[in-house]
């Protein structure tokens, strides 16, 4: 990946937050959450973790977060060839994406804290960060897990405005960011290139 790639991810989370890029998902993603008020609103991140695996065709995609499996199946759908691992403290969410029937998703439930380790460094090519939202266990994260992204990716975090320890966990990114105005209503979501 090119050191252009931030600038990349930044112009297609323009495109769908403008909506000059059209959904092109599968109905299946564009149907899942519309009964659940707290994902509606989630839907324009959703769309953009598609389009940015769709873009960058990863091998090997790692999510801390799973929650509900929806960023999970739309990494997993944005591309069919990549192997994309999530991982939740609760059993619940992990059965959750695994009901989902993606043959390329494998769930794990832990602390994402005691994860990182499975992974050999430089190994991962897409990184969400999407799991406890405090300053500590953010920080802590990208100290564990930024050492497995390979050279040149771009890592995802989600509600870096969420409060005040969110955005001293995001101003204290050293490496290139950029925020994504538009894509999680007021909490915020930005990318930084490793
Ligand atoms: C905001 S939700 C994830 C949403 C999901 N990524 C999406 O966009 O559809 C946060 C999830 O992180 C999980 N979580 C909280 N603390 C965690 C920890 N220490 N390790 C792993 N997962 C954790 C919660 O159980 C919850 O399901």
């Amino acid at each position: 990946m090119t050191s252009a790639a931030l600038g990349t991810a930044w112009e297609i989370s323009n495109g769908i937050v403008r909506g000059e890029i059209q959904d092109n998902r599968p109905e299946r993603l564009k149907t899942i959450g519309q009964t659940d008020w707290s994902t509606r609103s989630c839907e324009l991140y959703h769309r953009f973790l598609f389009a940015w695996a769709e873009q960058i065709q990863p091998s090997l995609v790692v999510e801390t977060g799973t929650d509900r499996g929806y960023s999970g199946i739309n990494l997993a759908l944005g591309c069919a060839s990549a192997k994309v691992i999530s991982i939740d403290n609760r059993s619940l969410c992990s059965d959750q994406l695994a009901e989902l029937d993606l043959p390329n998703v494998e769930t794990i439930t832990s602390d994402s804290l005691k994860m990182a380790e499975r992974f050999q460094d430089h190994s991962v090519d897409l990184l969400f960060l999407d799991s406890h939202h405090t300053y500590e266990h953010l920080s802590k994260e990208i100290e564990l897990y930024v050492p497995k992204v390979r050279r040149g990716g771009v890592v995802l975090v989600d509600d870096i405005t969420m409060d005040e320890g969110m955005v001293k966990a995001w101003d204290s990114i050293v490496y290139p960011k950029r925020t994504f105005d538009g894509m999680h209503g007021t909490c915020g979501f930005g990318a930084f290139q490793v």
